[in-house]
């Protein structure tokens, strides 16, 4: 079981971080979006909320493996995971769904959940690349 440390889950929680989702389909050919809605659900997972299902959700679904970056000014994390499910209701869909409209002003489809496998600082400097669990 890989746990976030605490700086890690609060880029993670910070609504002004970029965020990115990194996707491959079966074929290995690669896919980067902005992602802002995620947040963290505990140590070991990651929820977004998902508003425009496209070729991140084909390739989560084909091949389960992602890489997510969130970073501010010249602090950044980097996570690489697996795609679990896309919740379309219950307690997290509800806060994603609330997010999304509040911060976004649209409506989110579903809520992606990503369970963390690595974690590694991609902040310039000493730490580049370092891994932190
Ligand atoms: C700053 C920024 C934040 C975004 N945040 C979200 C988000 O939280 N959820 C979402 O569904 N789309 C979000 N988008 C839109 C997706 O990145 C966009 O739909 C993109 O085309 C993904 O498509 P793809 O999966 O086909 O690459 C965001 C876009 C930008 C520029």
């Amino acid at each position: 079981m890989v746990k976030m440390p605490e700086e890690v889950m609060d880029m993670f929680n910070e609504w002004d971080a970029s965020k990115t989702i990194a996707t491959a389909d079966a074929e290995g050919k690669l896919n980067v979006a902005p992602i802002k809605t995620f947040s963290v659900v505990d140590e070991e997972t990651l929820a977004f909320g998902y508003v425009f299902p496209g070729k991140t959700k084909d390739n989560m679904e084909a091949t389960k493996k992602v890489a997510v970056t969130a970073f501010k000014g010249s602090t950044g994390y980097q996570i690489k995971g697996s795609f679990q499910e896309f919740l379309i209701s219950g307690p997290i869909f509800d806060q994603k769904k609330e997010q999304v409209k509040e911060k976004l002003k649209l409506d989110a489809k579903s809520a992606g959940i990503i369970k963390v496998e690595e974690v590694y600082s991609v902040s310039p400097g000493p730490d580049a690349g370092k891994k932190l669990a």
